[in-house]
């Protein structure tokens, strides 16, 4: 029996940008390796194969999901294919970590989550920021939080970028929001009750998907927050990633410059603290790897990504009517 007979095996379903970086985090672990490499794009398929290592490269993604050497799939293809590629995995016996967003509408996010219910597979959300050892400081420090601040701002995306195509990518806050949400709920450790949005397509005038949000979201804990998303440009201050907690006994928290510094206040002093590196791509593989090793269900599940897409699914309503939205679940 080789090493390699040991460790847990994946394939990479969409070897692109996202799969080549998750194969990177993967290569740097002992317990795991991509042994199968799918993608329609036979090419990028070889490339992943032959830079990262394992035993084939396919077209045919059910050649993956026959493969009962496979314990675990990542999917990392555009958000058109995320929701039928999770549903066709667990069905197979497959666990799956899935980039964002699990899908762009609450119909196909039910039919995943009630497949994962039903096959007993673990399916994690890709939500790196989760990871960042700062934002886990920073919950930490403010557990209840009165107010949340969560930003996250690129440079304006071209209009031929596939994740302005309303199918498969659904713009920025579609396609990113997620992230920002997950965490705002995260810190408020609480569930929504109701949102209020403004935005719409500022960026991309013309297009069918919003591209800027502006939302004010209370919570059931009483906790409420700002988001703002989109493509207006990246601000060179805070960087892409954003945000402020405060408490309602005077302490406070920003993340800033790519979540690599937090500044904290508790009331009378201030200190700053500094991470080298961005850790949270590296970390949310290990914790997957982890959790799959020792038989248990990851910290991020289903539920997650479908609460993070549903406070999304309700600003782009909540834009496009103009009425605050109610959360009934
Ligand atoms: N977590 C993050 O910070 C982060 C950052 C960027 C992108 N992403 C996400 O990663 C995912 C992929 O984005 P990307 O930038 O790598 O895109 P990409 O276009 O570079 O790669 C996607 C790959 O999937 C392949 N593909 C498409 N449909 C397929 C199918 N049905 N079966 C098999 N392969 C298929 C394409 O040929 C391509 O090689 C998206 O969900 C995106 O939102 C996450």
């Amino acid at each position: 029996m080789t090493e390699n007979d040991t460790k847990c095996k994946l394939a990479l379903i969409g070897c692109g940008g996202l799969g080549r970086v998750h194969a990177e985090c993967i290569s740097k672990i002992d317990g795991a390796a991509f042994s199968a490499y799918a993608d329609i794009d036979q090419g990028a398929a070889d490339r992943a194969l032959a830079d990262f290592g394992g035993d084939y490269a396919t077209t045919d993604v059910a050649k993956v999901f026959e493969d009962p050497r496979i314990e675990a799939v990542y999917i990392c293809t555009r958000h058109d294919s995320h929701a039928s590629l999770a549903i066709d995995a667990a069905r197979a016996g497959k666990h799956v970590l899935i980039e964002k967003p699990l899908a762009l509408d609450m119909t196909d996010c039910e039919k995943v989550a009630a497949t994962i219910r039903e096959t007993g597979t673990v399916l994690m959300p890709a939500f790196k920021m989760r990871y960042y050892p700062l934002i886990r400081k920073a919950r930490e420090f403010i557990p209840h939080p009165s107010i949340i601040v969560g930003q996250m701002m690129d440079n304006r995306w071209g209009d031929d970028n596939w994740a302005q195509d309303p199918i498969q990518g659904g713009a920025n806050v579609h396609s990113q929001g997620c992230h920002t949400t997950d965490i705002i709920r995260y810190f408020s450790g609480s569930e929504p009750e109701s949102i209020w949005a403004v935005g719409g397509m500022m960026t991309h005038p013309g297009h069918a998907c919003i591209d800027q949000c502006v939302a004010s979201i209370r919570f059931k804990s009483g906790c409420v927050a700002s988001w703002v998303q989109g493509d207006s440009s990246c601000p060179p201050f805070t960087s892409k990633f954003f945000f402020q907690l405060y408490s309602a006994d005077g302490r406070s928290v920003q993340l800033y410059d790519r979540l690599k510094k937090a500044t904290f206040f508790d009331g009378e002093k201030t200190w700053t603290e500094v991470r080298e590196d961005e850790e949270g791509f590296q970390l949310e593989n290990e914790a997957f790897i982890k959790a799959l090793s020792e038989g248990r269900q990851p910290a991020l599940q289903v539920d997650d990504c479908i609460q993070a897409t549903r406070i999304v699914l309700a600003a782009d309503k909540a834009i496009r009517t103009g009425e605050v939205q109610n959360f009934t679940t």
